[in-house]
């Protein structure tokens, strides 16, 4: 992925191209999507994050390009000196209604970010529009799966993005434990085989909960109190401090509801870590909230895990 920080694009080679009608200038090397939002033209995303490698599937940010016979996915297209490009044109804008529309008539979208909220209200997504008929997609009649005492993956929220396969192989952790199966209708996440992930090749470092953008991958202590209708992020306060385990001193934010730990999460603009952590620093502080007879609600089970697993 190209280094795009301030530090180097201050060096890069400015090239020129123009977007809704104004002239403007993004280093050489950057994507459509970094050029527009360098200038300050928001594009909405979902399958796209910095820290990982685009794979255009969701196709939310695609944008109109003079002299292209298709609209184009802005978060993986490089920019070339002279390129024309509209982002808010009738025909991108339908593009993007129908992207959203189709993913909410196939997904529970319910526990998507504000951001994709406030773009579906922007592009007057009717979420009704194919409830009427429509064959749902397998994953979304699945239960929740709840096979470790860590996190619950609930694919009926997923929308097939992608990230967390991604952050679990060459991205971020490695571990290639998750991939997609089947095709169309039929593809899910996955672990070899559909084994539990205890028995998969996971090691729960929960980079996958990280970026997943709908809430399918949530720590076991979020599902709960969502479930016991008791998560009030109005009453929730996160605190930076450093990981105490081990001398990579990664950044942790807390999430503190209640004068206890409920989650624990790294920053994603951090520049080392990009928001990456082992089951120690995203899971290992149930201890902390431990009071008298409590027993803590993600305990680790050390004899559900593999071996070389804490
Ligand atoms: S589980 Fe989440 S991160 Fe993984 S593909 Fe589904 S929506 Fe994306
Ligand atoms: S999250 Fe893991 S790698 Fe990072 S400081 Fe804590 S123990 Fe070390
Ligand atoms: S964000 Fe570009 S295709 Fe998904």
């Amino acid at each position: 992925m190209a280094d795009l920080s301030l530090e180097t694009t201050t060096k890069m080679e400015l090239i020129p191209f123009g977007a809704d009608g104004r002239e403007l200038s993004a280093p050489s090397g950057s994507t459509i999507l970094h050029a527009l939002r360098l200038n300050g033209i928001e594009t909405p995303t979902l399958c796209y994050l910095e820290t990982l490698t685009p794979v255009s599937v969701c196709r939310v940010c695609v944008v109109e390009l003079d002299g292209n016979r298709t609209l184009v996915p802005s978060c993986s297209r490089l920019l070339e000196a002279g390129m024309r490009i509209q982002t808010d044109s009738p025909r991108v804008r339908l593009a993007r209604k129908l992207v959203l529309e189709l993913l909410v008539s196939a997904v529970d979208m319910s526990l998507v970010n504000e951001d994709t909220r406030a773009w579906m209200h922007f592009y007057g997504v009717d979420e009704q529009r194919f409830e009427r008929g429509a064959v749902p997609v397998a994953r979304s009649t699945e239960p929740v799966i709840e096979d470790n005492p860590l996190f619950v993956r609930d694919y009926s929220k997923c929308m097939l993005c992608y990230k967390c396969v991604e952050a679990c192989g060459t991205d971020a952790q490695n571990t290639f434990a998750i991939s997609i199966k089947g095709r169309g209708f039929g593809a899910s996440v996955s672990t070899e085989f559909s084994v539990s992930l205890a028995e998969s090749a996971c090691v729960f470092c929960g980079n996958c909960i990280a970026v997943c953008p709908t809430g399918a991958l949530m720590p076991i202590t979020e599902y709960r109190l969502r479930n016991e209708a008791n998560w009030r992020p109005e009453d929730q306060t996160v605190t930076r401090t450093v990981c105490p385990f081990c001398g990579v001193g990664c950044n942790l934010e807390l999430t503190v509801q209640d004068n206890r730990i409920i989650k624990a999460t790294s920053p994603q603009d951090h520049s080392i870590t990009h928001g990456s952590l082992c089951i120690k620093g995203r899971f290992g502080w149930e201890f902390i909230n431990q009071r008298g007879e409590e027993q803590p609600v993600n305990s680790v089970d050390q004899t559900t895990m593999r071996d070389g697993h804490e």
